[in-house]
């Protein structure tokens, strides 16, 4: 097996929303402060949704559009860190509520916002070494649940949602992806039961550091270079990040995915969102080629070059 082929996606987003002067009634903020700092417009915040019913809801369109049975399924992984028990974990309750096999692994897996990435690589590897052609892969946050609402800094930068893709073992698809870890529990933290603690601007600089040398060493790994990509989708923390990566790299900036401004950061879910969104609009179909590239708490960096 030489790699993967994407052949679904699915995404679902709770149905409250809240704008920038939304939040600004509650927070010492305003629209202008977030939308120039960030690019962020609006983000969706769980009401009555939890992390695994957002986390079936986008599977089981990604498992509908693929058009595959769930028992082809060989494994489930949920990127989160923001699950709704420590156990069972999300993919567990997936496994009940999608009635995934008993004979395959269901678990979540926590990189922070590149988990979608490190959980692709995992999917892989275990897909190598099973009987069935399929795994899913899912991103799902409720990130408002560790939001302290008093520090404005932090608060304004997060959303909920959940983003999910099917993957199939190929010979004649590639997959090549490059994972990293610098542990640091003071740029970006989030104590067990507490809330998001961030130095945001030494975030900004591991992120505008990390992000073009992630993307060379995907693409020299992959023996490709940025013409031969449909589309990049970073991790969408913060349009002025990409702004900065597509500078840095002299790349079209048409290029980069951007839809920062609907959801905020919604961590390990942002990029399946994103794929999932493309894949609606007709942006992506059979032959596509995607450079994912994620970066967060950890601090843990990942990409991963992904074929339709
Ligand atoms: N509304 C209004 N003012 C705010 C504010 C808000 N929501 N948050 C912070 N401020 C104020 C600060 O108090 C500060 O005021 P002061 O100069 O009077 O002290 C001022 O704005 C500038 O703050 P600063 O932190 O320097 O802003 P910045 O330009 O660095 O932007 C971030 C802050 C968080 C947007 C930016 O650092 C960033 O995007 N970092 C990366 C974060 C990220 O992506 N994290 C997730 C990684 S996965």
């Amino acid at each position: 097996m030489k790699g993967l082929r994407v052949v679904g996606t699915g995404r679902c987003l709770p149905k409250n929303i809240v704008t920038n002067a939304q939040l600004s009634r509650q927070v010492d903020t305003s629209d202008e402060w977030i939308a120039s700092r960030t690019g962020v417009l609006q983000r969706h915040i769980a009401t009555d949704e939890t992390n695994a019913s957002m986390a079936e809801r986008a599977a089981q369109q990604a498992l509908e559009r693929a058009g595959i049975n769930p028992e082809q399924v060989g494994a489930c992984i949920v990127a989160t860190l923001t699950p709704d028990y420590a156990t069972p974990s999300v993919a567990c309750l997936l496994q009940r509520g999608l009635e995934l096999p008993e004979d395959i692994p269901c678990f979540d897996l926590n990189a922070a916002c590149s988990g979608f990435v490190y959980g692709l690589t995992v999917a892989r590897g275990l897909l190598a070494q099973g009987t069935k052609p399929y795994a899913l892969v899912v991103g799902s946050e409720i990130m408002s649940r560790t939001l302290d609402f008093a520090d404005r800094a932090t608060c304004v930068l997060f959303g909920d949602g959940a983003g999910a893709v099917v993957v199939e073992a190929s010979d004649s698809h590639n997959f090549v992806s490059v994972l990293g870890t610098r542990g640091d529990d003071t740029s970006l933290s989030c104590p067990v039961g507490g809330t998001l603690q961030m130095q945001g601007s030494e975030v900004f600089r591991f992120a505008t550091d990390i992000l073009p040398r992630c993307i060379h060493e995907t693409l020299n790994k992959a023996g490709r270079s940025l013409d031969e990509v449909d589309y990049v989708v970073c991790h969408q923390a913060n349009q002025r990040i990409i702004a900065y990566v597509v500078k840095k790299l002299k790349a079209p900036e048409e290029k980069f995915y951007l839809n920062v401004q609907y959801y905020g950061n919604t961590s390990a879910a942002s990029i399946p969102i994103a794929l999932d969104e493309m894949a609606t609009k007709g942006l992506l179909a059979a032959g596509s080629r995607v450079l994912c590239v994620g970066f967060g708490g950890g601090l843990t960096w990942g990409g991963a070059w992904l074929e339709w």
